[in-house]
């Protein structure tokens, strides 16, 4: 088999999500997160729009969304008591990541390109810095909390601007956890 491929096909198969309470100890340089944030704009994108958009949220950042995760997550309980498993992991996670990339979407007019496209095109950046983690050592992992739906204002997103996603980053400390797949024949006719 050709080298590149094993290659390419060791780091899919590898990359886990790999959750921040797993994380070693040790700051990531910033030339690797910034290596890992220009694979990402690599990602295939219709009509080169390049939808996507970052915001870094590392050091004493982390501290101020760990207090405004558990503060939505208090609001959101209402009258009820929030769930206190719950509301210590939305506190703990920011703090146990090296890095939180806050992952964004800027929509075009909805006329340039139907919606789900951007959206797609934002996945395929993803899963660019996630396979450059694996590659790194770096352990990851895409959380789609509610809190992302709130965070505008703490992430200054202007119009047409979006949060998808917190990507969390720290050094990889533990193999993730074993996955498997459906057998390709479940999933896939040839006519
Ligand atoms: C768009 C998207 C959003 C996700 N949001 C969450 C999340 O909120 N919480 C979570 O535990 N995992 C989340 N995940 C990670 C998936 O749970 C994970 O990819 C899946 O369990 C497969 O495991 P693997 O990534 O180790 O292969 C998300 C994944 C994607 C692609």
């Amino acid at each position: 088999m050709d080298e590149s491929f094993s290659l390419l096909t060791d780091i899919i198969r590898r990359r886990r999500s790999e959750y921040p309470s797993t994380y070693q100890a040790g700051a990531i340089d910033e030339a690797l997160i910034q290596a890992v944030l220009e694979n990402a704009c690599w990602a295939p994108n219709h009509k080169r729009t390049e939808p996507w958009r970052f915001v870094v949220i590392r050091g004493p950042k982390r501290e101020s969304l760990s207090l405004f995760m558990q503060d939505h997550f208090r609001k959101q309980a209402g009258d009820a008591s929030p769930d206190p498993v719950k509301l210590k992991q939305a506190g703990e996670r920011p703090l146990q990541a090296d890095t939180v990339v806050a992952i964004c979407i800027h929509r075009s007019a909805a006329d340039v390109i139907p919606a789900w496209e951007e959206t797609a095109a934002v996945a395929c950046a993803v899963q660019n810095m996630w396979l450059s983690c694996t590659a790194l050592g770096i352990g990851a992992y895409w959380a789609s909390p509610s809190v992302i739906g709130s965070l505008g204002g703490f992430l200054g997103l202007t119009d047409g601007e979006e949060c998808l996603g917190l990507f969390y980053m720290g050094w990889s400390g533990q193999p993730g956890p074993e996955r498997t797949r459906k057998p390709l024949a479940s999933v896939c006719r040839w006519l």
